[in-house]
């Protein structure tokens, strides 16, 4: 760890007044969340051009569909047994301390279940359904019923039940539109993010003193473009990732890292 990133990111959090959390997947993985990146990451066994667009799914449940079942499995059964980590916990301690807001790229609902109170979910949430032509909110999951539809699934895959059988167990977990029209309300590649949130998110990095980024490999643009935003406004970006990163690096896990840096932040006082 480098001592001088660790000063700079303690004494600038001090000093703030608005502080913006960006997240990825690196910060659920220690809630058992795979990431999509790293090498046993969910791109490496579902590659995206099938299943990371509503067009490659939709090709792929027809021709291959017990494998779009796994893909579904893969998906909603992590997020259906996860808690929220001490990566998580700590970035409600600092809300309590200083104007917070999470940006997260995440879809698992995590921060909300920690108790951060300002979440901005650029790529959607898959404890959502939406209604695509409307517009408009179908239906909000627990993470038990995302755990009823895992079991269907493991029904399926394991073959111990037939696609009908599926087809008619589904029906009753989710509110199904036979026009496809309601869908999780996740952001797919190609798919265009929610705007007033993005506009949200935007104006958040604009005025705020720090970002921190934890646990994000900046793949994806547009979400991927805030921090870079916020370093082009002379706000310091402090980066929380075991791989290396350049500029205000903290090397680690966000379970470790972010407790630690809360604390020495605001919970000691020299
Ligand atoms: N703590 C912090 N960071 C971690 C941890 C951890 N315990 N474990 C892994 N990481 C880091 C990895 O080093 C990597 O930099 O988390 C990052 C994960 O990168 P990705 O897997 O690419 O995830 P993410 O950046 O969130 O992907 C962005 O891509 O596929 C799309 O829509 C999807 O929102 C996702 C977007």
């Amino acid at each position: 760890m480098d001592i001088d990133n660790w000063i700079a990111a303690v004494l600038a959090l001090r000093k703030a007044k608005r502080v913006v959390v960006f997240t990825g997947a690196g910060i659920s993985a220690e809630s058992g969340i795979p990431t999509f990146r790293d090498a046993d990451g969910f791109w490496q066994r579902f590659p995206p051009e099938l299943y990371a667009t509503w067009n490659g799914l939709l090709t792929t449940v027809v021709t291959q569909p017990l494998s779009v079942a796994e893909f579904v499995l893969n998906v909603i059964e992590p997020v259906a047994k996860a808690e929220p980590n001490s990566g998580h916990q700590a970035i409600v301690r600092m809300e309590q301390r200083v104007k917070t807001t999470v940006i997260t790229q995440n879809i698992d609902g995590l921060h909300q279940s920690a108790g951060s109170s300002e979440v901005l979910e650029v790529h959607g949430s898959l404890l959502e359904v939406s209604d695509t032509s409307a517009g408009k909110l179908v239906r909000r999951f627990e993470r038990k019923d995302l755990m009823r539809i895992a079991d269907c699934l493991h029904q399926y895959t394991s073959k111990k039940q037939s696609a009908e059988t599926l087809i008619l167990e589904l029906q009753q977990q989710y509110p199904f539109d036979w026009m496809g029209r309601h869908r999780p309300n996740v952001v797919l590649f190609g798919d265009g993010l929610p705007e007033a949130v993005w506009a949200k998110a935007c104006e958040a990095v604009e005025e705020c003193d720090v970002l921190l980024s934890v646990g994000t490999s900046g793949a994806v643009y547009p979400a991927a473009m805030l921090p870079d935003n916020a370093k082009a406004a002379g706000t310091l970006v402090v980066t929380i990732d075991p791989q290396p990163r350049s500029g205000c690096w903290l090397e680690g896990d966000a379970g470790t890292v972010l407790p630690k840096l809360i604390h020495d932040t605001f919970e000691i006082q020299n």
